[in-house]
């Protein structure tokens, strides 16, 4: 038996996972594998909640989700994979979570409400039950893990309080059954979008893929917001305002950086040069990530057995705490 603590992290499968993504949370759940025992969600129950009107379009993404974990790192031997509406230990634990919370408390959530904002095609004025609610599953997807930790990125950590609230709750009326969780949030916690915005979506059309081929870095690269006042070569550059910079920052060897913003403050580097730097050293970076994505797509198999064996392994996990959640709740018929 293993006496690791437990982490429970994970993405909806509505896209291929992006630099946004790695930066944020995905390079220290990798990290983080050896330490703690791992369990990594899809979360299509979640991505339902504001994509229930294409549901294919989620189911195609799990796969693509789970190759894009499994590509930075996560290794099926130190962590378990599983699909969330697989369990549904995980839905009747929300039921039973959704009478700690109040309407009001939902409402006051700063990431529900912004995404709220960014699908106003699809909800209208009209918020759904489902997607208010969607922080109280995620409560409920952490909890039946008993996990201490979810390393996560910036924009989650209101649904981990409110997880935490949750926790305190149910321990306090039921008995201390349930574990309260800790955020982890990743050295760049918030990615921003190749147009300068501040934060890098699939939405917002503005993200660089771990799946992009070295074509289409280029090109996303060439498109990437730069300092508008640097217009020739010999124009003085202001790298604080430029997305080129920005990602040198994260891709380009610290003494080369140095380099990059000297010459271009002095005017002596033309932005066509540092472009192409910066995208030869993304496809650098990416490359090993994309050989190890490449061996999962040719096996599919293999990703098949991943994730039917780690789904086998957490529900058995989910349902002793819902067996003692139950309990605690006289529902031990
Ligand atoms: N909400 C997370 C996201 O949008 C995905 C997620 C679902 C999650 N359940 C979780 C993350 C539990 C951490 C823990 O990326």
């Amino acid at each position: 038996m293993t006496t690791k603590p437990r982490i429970l992290t994970g993405d909806r499968p509505t896209g291929p996972l992006h630099i946004g993504h790695y930066f944020g949370a995905l390079k220290s759940r990798v990290e983080l594998q050896d330490k703690y025992e791992t369990f990594v969600i899809i979360a299509d129950v979640q991505a339902l909640t504001d994509n229930f009107l294409t549901p294919s379009n989620v189911r195609d993404n799990v796969k693509e989700v789970v190759m894009d974990n499994l590509a930075v790192g996560i290794d099926p031997q130190k962590s378990t994979i599983f699909i969330q509406s697989m369990i549904p230990e995980i839905a009747e634990l929300t039921v039973y979570y959704s009478n700690l919370v109040s309407i009001a408390r939902l409402e006051r959530n700063p990431t529900t409400k912004e995404e709220f904002k960014q699908k106003e095609k699809l909800f209208k004025k009209n918020i759904t039950y489902g997607f208010l609610g969607y922080p109280v599953s995620q409560a409920a997807d952490i909890t039946a893990f008993k996990a201490e930790l979810v390393p996560v990125g910036e924009d989650q950590l209101p649904h981990i309080e409110l997880a935490r609230e949750i926790v305190r709750k149910f321990n306090e009326i039921y008995g201390q059954i349930l574990v309260e969780p800790k955020a982890q949030v990743g050295n760049f916690p918030r990615v921003k979008g190749l147009d300068g915005n501040s934060k890098m979506g699939k939405s917002l059309n503005n993200a660089i893929y771990l799946s992009d081929s070295p074509e289409i870095i280029r090109q996303k690269v060439k498109m990437a917001y730069t300092d508008p006042l640097k217009i020739r070569l010999t124009d003085p550059g202001h790298p604080a305002d430029c997305m080129v910079f920005y990602y040198h920052k994260m891709f380009t060897d610290p003494k080369d950086v140095k380099i990059v913003e000297s010459e271009c403050k002095a005017g002596s580097r033309g932005c066509v040069a540092c472009k192409n730097q910066l995208a030869d050293n993304i496809i650098k970076f990416l490359a090993p990530i994309q050989e190890k994505r490449h061996y999962y797509e040719t096996h599919p198999e293999i990703v098949d057995k991943i994730i039917m064996e780690g789904t086998a392994k957490a529900r058995k996990v989910a349902a002793e705490t819902l067996r003692q959640v139950k309990e605690k709740m006289f529902l031990n018929y």
